[in-house]
């Protein structure tokens, strides 16, 4: 074995994971300390005690991959540090910046020796073992989605009573701003006994509500179980299916694209109980004119009219949005309709960016891109629009009685961290014997980030 992946003096290696960008990175960086558990690695909370280093990161906006290489210049002091203390450091990138940057970041930061992307994850134990055969720096960027989800398929130990399962990755939309169809590939879904069993493996670990991902997540088309009357299964079939897991008790799905919205999902939306009434639905823009450039595929009033056709099966549903301010072409009217969008929806919490040009999509070669005051300048008041009905809405919850998943111990003695169906963090007075049940609350204040409940009922045995 090469002095880079030797183990430390306590004798287990120690792997550090440090992971940017949504919520994929999150679950694919607990899969990746899944899969090197067995190769003797465990977790280590500090880059300086670990063997191996992984930046798990995000391309979707230029700031993400300059954080990368600041967090790369930090970990190259201390692989010197290590190496003078007769230890090594294998540092490795993985995720989206590694996908569209590989041969870059090899260039330009010498210090790495892995880099992959998010494709070849399932590859990291042989990549692992070719790095302490000392064969040379290693760049791994195929796409090799369809097996990487058979050997990821593995079920993780879980800390939490909600959890992530990656239901589809990959983009065939090609919005002219994303750069998610070039690093994360073609749209591919796993087959619902794949994600059936992983869901079951984790509901037997204690966890009591799961959030489905997918870069399109509504797109999703899986292979049926067998028997099943049909050879695949849409959004909604799956959500019917895996509701139907006892011990289960709430399901969500993110991030949905407006086009792929179809009736028998939004019938799901309407019956099935265990899904929860909030939808992150991202429009991006108001404006016909910028949803065009930017290939939607829909118009502003679609999005409106999709709104109220969902609302009216689940009047209780809270919606959740992205938003991109500063595309090229945005003009005053642009924004302004786009602000009006947002009045018209009225969104319960939302993300909004100013647009980043990234190399290679259509949208970096546009002409009329926007001044970076003027993408300020509207960021800003989007934002102070959002968070006032962000607030509203939060105020709105002040005297209802909601169902509380008990989380984990809160900060003050006797204190609970929970979360409400809208995602709200929620603090109430519970005894600890009950995290990991889902508990009924009367919400009595709302603070800037937070509500404070009162514990009404425990569970039913
Ligand atoms: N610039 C700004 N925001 C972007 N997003 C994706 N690409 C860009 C970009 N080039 C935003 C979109 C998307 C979210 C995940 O990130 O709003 O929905
Ligand atoms: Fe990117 Fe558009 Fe695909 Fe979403 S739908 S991942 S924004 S290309």
């Amino acid at each position: 074995m090469s002095e880079k992946l030797k183990p430390s003096a306590e004798g287990r290696k120690k792997l550090h994971i440090q992971t940017w960008g949504c919520q994929m990175n999150v679950y694919d960086s607990q899969r990746m300390v899944g899969l090197l558990r067995p190769l003797g690695y465990e977790v280590a909370d500090n880059p300086d005690e670990a063997d191996l280093v992984i930046l798990n990161t995000c391309h979707i906006r230029e700031k993400a991959a300059e954080k990368v290489y600041s967090a790369l210049g930090r970990l190259n002091k201390h692989k010197k540090a290590r190496q003078q203390a007769g230890n090594d450091m294998c540092i490795a990138v993985a995720g989206c910046v590694a996908q569209a940057e590989g041969a870059e970041i090899m260039a330009r930061a010498p210090q790495v020796d892995l880099v992959f992307g998010p494709q070849s994850y399932h590859k990291l134990p042989e990549m692992i073992a070719k790095a302490a055969r000392q064969t040379g720096d290693i760049l791994e960027t195929e796409f090799d989605v369809v097996e990487k989800f058979d050997v990821l398929a593995t079920p993780r130990n879980i800390d939490g009573y909600a959890a992530f399962v990656t239901i589809q990755e990959g983009c065939d939309k090609f919005c002219t701003f994303c750069v998610v169809p070039y690093t994360r590939g073609a749209e591919v879904s796993r087959p619902v006994d794949q994600i059936s069993a992983e869901v079951r493996s984790l509901v037997m670990q204690g966890v009591r509500e799961v959030t489905l991902l997918g870069q399109n997540v509504n797109a999703y088309q899986g292979a049926a179980p067998s028997g099943a009357p049909t050879e695949s299964f849409g959004l909604g079939a799956l959500i019917r299916h895996l509701a139907k897991i006892d011990g289960l008790e709430r399901i969500r799905f993110t991030t949905s694209h407006p086009r792929d919205m179809d009736d028998d999902l939004i019938a799901a939306i309407g019956e099935e109980k265990k899904l929860m009434p909030y939808l992150h639905l991202p429009v991006q823009s108001g404006s016909d004119k910028i949803l065009k450039a930017m290939n939607r595929g829909h118009r502003a009033e679609d999005y409106v009219r999709l709104v109220e056709k969902i609302r009216a099966v689940r009047p209780d549903l809270a919606l959740s949005g992205d938003f991109i301010v500063g595309f090229p072409g945005e003009d005053e009217q642009a924004f302004e309709e786009t602000m009006a969008l947002i009045r018209e929806v009225d969104y319960a919490s939302a993300f909004s960016f100013k647009y980043s040009r990234r190399p290679g999509t259509p949208g970096a070669s546009m002409t009329k891109q926007i001044s970076e005051t003027e993408k300020s300048d509207r960021l800003q008041a989007l934002q102070t629009l959002l968070e006032t009905q962000k607030q509203n809405f939060n105020a709105s919850c002040v005297g209802k009685v909601l169902p509380i998943l008990l989380e984990s111990p809160g900060r003050v003695a006797g204190q609970v961290n929970g979360r409400s169906p809208y995602l709200q963090a929620v603090h109430l007075e519970a005894p600890e014997n009950l995290i990991g049940e889902i508990v009924s609350v009367r919400i009595i204040e709302k603070k800037s980030n937070s509500l404070t409940g009162l514990l009404k009922s425990s569970p039913s045995p």
